[in-house]
């Protein structure tokens, strides 16, 4: 008998829409596009600039409204800023059985704060907005400007980590590999209620990024030793 035949498991790239084509938006879906997924870039203030980024995206990316990013995706990321989440989800329409990967905070309007804070987070106060979707947060602990650099370095050893954290297993299992496809190593926080630690750690990073004397492209690896 001949040895047998080990098939290469190949999964099957996504379909995911992004809500809000801003900094985070517009860097994840052109690397989720370059990875091989398929994209639908919606909601900034102008169509033009949600076609020119498809244009750019370099793989199988569009241009569209929020309904057409979220029909059919199997996950849609949620970017926009804390004061458009009524609108960008009104627009959205039904994510029920949808997975909604969410690197938004919930900063004020200046972005000095977090209007949501120690006895609840950001994430847990979307979860209970959107009952029925399969909520992650993910990908908020990392200023935009690091995305592309991790992604060009994302064949070299010793990858950035990336927190995350939901009580979801199948969003959880879909944000593992899209931040595998983006070039960290993910890193699971545990359940949705620890966003209360992961959101103002964020700002420790924007705070590092933005403030401090090296640049925002910053990312962070926790080691076991
Ligand atoms: N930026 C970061 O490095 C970073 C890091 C971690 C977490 N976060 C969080 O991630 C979320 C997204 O941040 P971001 O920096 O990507 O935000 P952003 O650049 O402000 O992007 C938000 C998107 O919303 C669109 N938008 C705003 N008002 C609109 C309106 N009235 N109608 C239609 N579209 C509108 C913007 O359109 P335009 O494109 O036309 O401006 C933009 O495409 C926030 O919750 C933020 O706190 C950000």
């Amino acid at each position: 008998m001949g040895s047998p035949i080990v098939k290469s498991r190949q999964e099957r790239p996504l379909r995911i829409g992004i809500l809000g084509s801003g900094l985070m938006g517009a860097k994840l879906g052109t690397i989720f596009a370059r990875a091989g997924h398929e994209v639908v870039f919606s909601y900034a203030r102008s169509e033009a600039k949600l076609k020119r980024l498809a244009r750019n995206a370099k793989g199988k990316a569009r241009a569209g409204t929020p309904r057409q990013a979220a029909d059919g995706a199997d996950a849609v990321l949620l970017a926009v800023h804390w004061s458009r989440m009524d609108d960008v989800l009104s627009q959205a329409g039904d994510l029920s059985g949808t997975v909604v990967v969410s690197c938004s905070l919930p900063m004020n309007a200046d972005d000095t704060e977090l209007v949501v804070a120690h006895t609840s987070s950001g994430a847990e106060e979307l979860a209970k907005r959107l009952p029925t979707a399969r909520f992650v947060s993910a990908f908020n602990t990392v200023p935009s400007e690091v995305l592309f650099d991790v992604y060009a370095g994302r064949r070299k050893a010793g990858r950035p980590t990336l927190i995350y954290c939901g009580d979801d297993r199948k969003a959880k299992n879909v944000a593992v590999r899209l931040v595998r496809d983006v070039g960290f190593d993910p890193v699971d926080a545990g359940p949705l209620r620890i966003a209360r630690f992961t959101e103002p750690f964020a700002l420790l990073v924007a705070q590092l990024a933005y403030e401090g004397k090296r640049g925002p492209e910053l990312a962070y690896r926790f080691e076991w030793r």
